[in-house]
């Protein structure tokens, strides 16, 4: 039944407003990513930021890799759940969107939980191979996910998560005549993962969170 209901902007604007606020800083990088345009949807939505930062407050997540951090909403997200002596790693290749990150970790005082790498992610995963993580989140480039999504598990400690956004692709992945590399590139990674059996992963969508709202499987014991 609740996969059923039509999550409309007045429901969204509802479930914002009763559910997990928002830290100031998450609220000034998203009023910050809404003027750069299109660039913007590169950023979580709000119901992940929620969704992140629930799973690591119910959990004994200390340490975090991140590979994606844009200008650093979900990495803020997932440090603001962490304890104090949580750590994340997030990588990025891209300088200038790391230096506003920078800023707004430092802002919201988490920046001595967060190191930043900027480089091209595989050529840091290579180096971190010695590190062992409580949680993985890949959020960047599509075309290396399978790369990424290999790679973590050997990084990923037992009993450990790795949260993969976009692999419902916008729905594409069930279009029969959507056929470009990208879309192809997810359901390959999609029936690589279901053949595999790796530690524990989950699906993050926009679209299957909204679900997961709906359902409000997560709306009691947050705190
Ligand atoms: C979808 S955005 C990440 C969004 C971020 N998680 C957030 O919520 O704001 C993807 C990021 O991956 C980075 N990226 C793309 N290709 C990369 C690569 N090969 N290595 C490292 N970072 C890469 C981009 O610079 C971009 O900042």
């Amino acid at each position: 039944m609740g996969s059923d209901l039509n999550i409309t902007k007045q429901l969204q604007d509802y479930i914002l407003k009763h559910g997990l606020k928002l830290h100031p800083v998450q609220k000034e990088i998203i009023n910050y990513n809404l003027k750069l345009g299109n660039v913007k949807r590169m950023q979580i939505s709000i119901s992940q930021c929620q969704f992140l930062h629930l799973i690591i407050k119910v959990s004994k997540i200390r340490k975090v890799l991140e590979i994606g951090t844009f200008t650093g909403l979900s990495t803020l997200s997932m440090a603001l759940a962490l304890p104090d002596n949580g750590e994340i790693i997030t990588l990025d290749k891209d300088e200038k969107t790391n230096k506003i990150a920078v800023n707004f970790f430092k802002k919201s005082r988490q920046d001595h939980k967060i190191k930043t790498i900027i480089k091209p992610a595989l050529e840091t995963l290579v180096k971190i191979r010695n590190e062992k993580f409580d949680l993985i989140f890949i959020d960047a480039d599509k075309m290396n996910y399978k790369k990424y999504y290999q790679i973590s598990l050997d990084l990923v400690n037992n009993g450990g998560l790795i949260i993969i956004d976009n692999v419902l692709w916008h729905g594409e992945v069930v279009s029969k005549d959507i056929n470009n590399k990208y879309t192809k590139n997810i359901r390959e990674l999609n029936d690589f993962i279901s053949k595999d059996t790796p530690p524990l992963y989950l699906f993050l969508d926009n679209r299957s969170i909204k679900y997961l709202h709906d359902c409000t499987v997560f709306g009691a014991g947050f705190r």
